[in-house]
């Protein structure tokens, strides 16, 4: 009740004194039910950290208000989204930053960023209906025409173009997104650069014309109903080892090229939209320390950093809470982390100094984290 109440200022009974009713109990009176009702006001919500809708206020905290601007169809069940500001231009970008978009039903979600690198101010996602997902698809297919109001925030980047030599893009359905960009900005960097893009079919494929045209020698579209199954593990064995993979899709694929990239020793980077799967039933206590006021919070086997957190009245932004927007990242300055995210590297895991709150958990006994 304490965590609805925090985040809910204006609860209150939802029924008037005097309509009450009680159960005849003995001794005591005990309320036959208990109606709650609460007016999010944006007083209440910015007590509580949370965003207002778009249509109730302008930039604040982070967020910046614009609308639709232009909608097409790609492919099969994938429509492309034109974004701009109300004012002014949205901000900037490199190849591989996902947005994070506020709905005008408050919902957010995050898109990787596609399309051609401008200086408009314009920002462009794709997205592809997930008939069984939680909805934001849905939504931005089916409720979002042209003129939609929304919110957004400033792009955030953990799959950027990195390193020096040769890259190999591997991307699988929708995963082609940030791959379009990344492909421009490996080219203009003067890196030899090569895509290989797989789907189901051709006609599900967006974008799959315009990653052709950048080059048939460099550029493979393979849809596996027309060319059958892609042999990954022969098409890896063949790029110097100086490359660096880049791979964005379904889970399976991604599994797939890590470990065909273990195999041939080459460095590997994914960007993952589903979160990693664990096993809860083996998670440990453990304690948290805040840097700043040496406070100790435990945390219980059944629950999140982010949850003490939240219930301590210490407010860390989180969009997905499955690991895989990157939101929450607290810095940590002690201790052994249980890296539970999809969006950290293999190197930045190893450093063990940033830790995603919303499913990372601690190694050991204590965490000491940057707050
Ligand atoms: S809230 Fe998205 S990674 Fe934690």
């Amino acid at each position: 009740m304490r965590v609805i109440a925090d985040r809910l200022p204006n609860l209150r009974f939802g029924k008037a004194y005097e309509d009450r009713q009680y159960l005849p109990v003995r001794e005591v009176r005990a309320l036959v039910d208990t109606p709650f009702a609460w007016d999010v006001t944006d007083e209440g919500r910015a007590k509580a950290g949370r965003h207002p809708k778009p249509s109730e206020i302008g930039n604040d905290d982070g967020w910046m208000r614009g609308h639709v601007i232009a909608r097409r169809k790609v492919a099969t069940d994938v429509v492309e989204i034109v974004l701009a500001a109300d004012a002014g231009a949205l901000p900037a970008w490199t190849p591989g930053a996902h947005a994070e978009i506020e709905l005008p039903n408050s919902m957010i979600r995050q898109y990787s960023l596609t399309g051609e690198q401008t200086d408009n101010g314009q920002w462009t996602v794709a997205v592809l209906r997930e008939a069984d997902g939680r909805g934001g698809s849905r939504f931005m297919h089916d409720d979002l025409p042209v003129g939609s109001k929304i919110r957004v925030r400033p792009p955030r980047n953990h799959f950027p173009l990195s390193g020096e030599g040769p890259v190999l893009l591997i991307a699988g359905g929708i995963g082609i997104t940030p791959m379009i960009p990344m492909l421009a900005a490996a080219e203009a960097r003067g890196r030899h650069a090569e895509l290989v893009y797989l789907g189901k079919s051709r006609d599900g494929m967006a974008y799959a014309s315009e990653a052709q045209a950048r080059g048939q020698d460099r550029v493979t579209v393979w849809p596996a109903q027309e060319n059958g199954r892609f042999d990954l593990a022969a098409r890896l064995s063949t790029v110097s080892s100086d490359t660096t993979v880049y791979c964005c899709g379904p889970e399976r694929l991604i599994q797939a090229v890590e470990q065909a990239c273990e195999k041939f020793g080459l460095t590997c980077r994914a960007e993952r939209f589903v979160p990693a799967q664990f096993d809860d039933s083996t998670n440990e206590p453990f304690e948290i320390e805040l840097r700043s006021t040496g406070e100790v919070l435990p945390v219980g086997a059944g629950e999140t950093i982010l949850s003490v957190l939240g219930r301590r009245g210490i407010f860390v932004q989180s969009t997905c809470q499955q690991g895989t927007c990157g939101t929450c990242e607290v810095g940590v300055v002690e201790g052994d982390i249980l890296h539970r995210d999809s969006v950290l590297t293999k190197e930045e895991r190893a450093a063990d100094d940033t830790i995603m709150v919303c499913v990372s958990r601690c190694a050991g006994k204590r965490l000491v984290l940057k707050l």
